[in-house]
């Protein structure tokens, strides 16, 4: 049987896919009921994409899907960025390990950045003997393998690779949403920012081809999807280490001419080479989001030095200045880290300054996380919990302050919201995004679902409007 397996991928996980297949059709027969599955995402839109990826494969094996964690094959994707949330993953894992004593056909599979820490796998080897399988971010694409090796093998399976400078295309794939879709053009980073762990966890940057890239949105919009979400922790450096070399830019003005895609978003840019090529293409692109995610970490020079960001605040607002020189209209947004080790009065009034400033739309704040392995992890001059949380409490205020502001300012507008879902909150109410990434909730119904229609923003209530549909 053995020379039957294909060497090449993806031929090779098919093949594994395959023979899941009979097992998993034996085992519904044998139990007398379908085999569920459910993956939980933890942290970004990278892993939310690779759940899909894990979903698609599971689904052509014969699994079929569950919204419960009481499934036959549980999946935990995780996260790893802040320490918080690798306590949310094993306080969980307890809860599956009791659901597991009560069905012994239940398998517990478990991935993502934070099992690229030899330390967390050393934790599953010894104290959670219950979970049946652990893999990382860079062999993801052999999940039909793992698979299969899990329901054939009886023991704890755990394949963890170092790295990778592999990109395998054209596996299966189960969207969550039918008309959007996220699409990786790159994965890994390569700016080794001192508190920051993905560089170690997702590996060396690597791009994909132009042309996979484009024939996978292709596909894609011919299969009901408009709006596509390009991946990338820093987008601004895609095809820097492609033969021959492509920009960012080149690749967004490639894809902004398929047709019958309605919508480009993308995530994240880096502030450091933000060009002014990228600026003009978003600015000639009705389809290109006038929403730019610009992760600001903190508006100190000294600080950001420390970071290893590249930039100053200087040069971040004059990347914000030539940004809006061209796109007026645009949306902006930001993460910034509160107490970083040194961070001083002085340097979190430098943070306030740039966000009273900028006028955000929204930002996203964190209490800096020490992560073993960063270079900041031992940086001295660690800040005191209460410092911290004091901080946290007036940025906080101030972000709430300037984005309701800046937020407002397209109230009595009318503007095409793209329909994602019925309101959980309100009967009656649908919920779209704008093409600035603003959220509105008006009157609709489930067949308004996966439709752009127009809409006027009547009242904004902080971060999102309600409005009236243009029908
Ligand atoms: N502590 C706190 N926040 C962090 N981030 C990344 N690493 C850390 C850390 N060690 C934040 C950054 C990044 C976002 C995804 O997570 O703001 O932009
Ligand atoms: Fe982390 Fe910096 Fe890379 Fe973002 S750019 S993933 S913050 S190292």
């Amino acid at each position: 049987m053995n020379n039957l397996i294909p060497e090449r991928e993806p031929e090779r996980q098919y093949y594994f896919i395959d023979c899941c297949k009979k097992i998993i059709a034996e085992k519904k027969a044998e139990i007398g009921r379908d085999l569920t599955y459910c993956v939980t995402t933890f942290g970004c839109q990278m892993n939310a994409r690779d759940s899909e990826k894990l979903s698609g494969i599971l689904e052509e094996a014969g699994y079929i899907r569950s919204e419960e964690e009481m499934a036959y094959f549980v999946i935990y994707n995780t996260c790893t960025v802040r320490e918080n949330a690798n306590t949310k993953v094993y306080g969980r894992l307890g809860l599956l390990n009791s659901y597991k004593k009560k069905n012994a056909n239940m398998r517990i599979a478990i991935c993502g950045c934070m099992m690229q820490e030899p330390d967390e796998i050393e934790l599953v080897r010894t104290k959670y003997r219950f979970i049946d399988l652990v893999f990382g971010t860079h062999n993801i694409f052999c999940f039909g393998e793992l698979l299969y090796r899990m329901l054939t093998e009886n023991k704890q399976i755990i394949e963890v690779l170092e790295g990778t400078d592999r990109i395998v295309e054209d596996l299966p794939i189960q969207r969550k949403f039918k008309f959007k879709s996220g699409v990786n053009i790159m994965f890994g980073c390569n700016n080794f920012c001192s508190y920051c762990i993905v560089p170690y966890v997702r590996g060396r940057e690597r791009s994909r081809n132009p042309k996979d890239i484009i024939r996978e949105i292709e596909k894609l919009v011919a299969d009901g999807v408009i709006e596509v979400m390009l991946l990338g922790q820093n987008v601004n450096s895609y095809g820097k280490t492609l033969e021959p070399k492509v920009t960012f830019a080149q690749l967004l003005a490639e894809i902004d001419k398929i047709e019958g895609l309605k919508r480009i978003r993308f995530m994240t840019s880096h502030p450091k080479d933000l060009s002014d090529e990228l600026i003009d293409v978003c600015a000639a692109s009705s389809k290109i989001s006038t929403h730019i995610h610009l992760p600001l970490q903190s508006g100190s020079s000294r600080i950001l030095k420390k970071m290893n960001r590249v930039y100053d605040k200087e040069g971040y607002l004059d990347t914000v200045r030539r940004i809006r020189e061209k796109i007026p209209d645009v949306s902006l947004t930001t993460d910034i880290i509160v107490g970083f080790p040194g961070e001083t009065e002085e340097d979190f009034l430098e943070t306030m300054d740039v966000v009273s400033r900028v006028n955000y739309d929204s930002a996203f704040t964190f209490i800096y996380s020490k992560r073993t392995g960063t270079p900041a992890a031992s940086f001295e001059d660690q800040i005191p919990e209460e410092v911290v949380k004091d901080r946290f409490d007036r940025l906080l205020a101030l972000v709430q302050e300037t984005s309701r502001k800046a937020v407002s300012r397209f109230e009595g507008r009318i503007m095409p919201a793209l329909v994602e879902e019925l309101n959980a909150q309100e009967e009656g109410l649908v919920t779209g995004r704008l093409l600035n990434n603003t959220i509105v909730h008006f009157p609709g119904t489930a067949e308004d679902i996966g439709k752009e229609i127009p809409v006027k923003l009547t009242k904004c209530m902080g971060f999102y409007y309600y409005g009236e549909a243009q029908r």
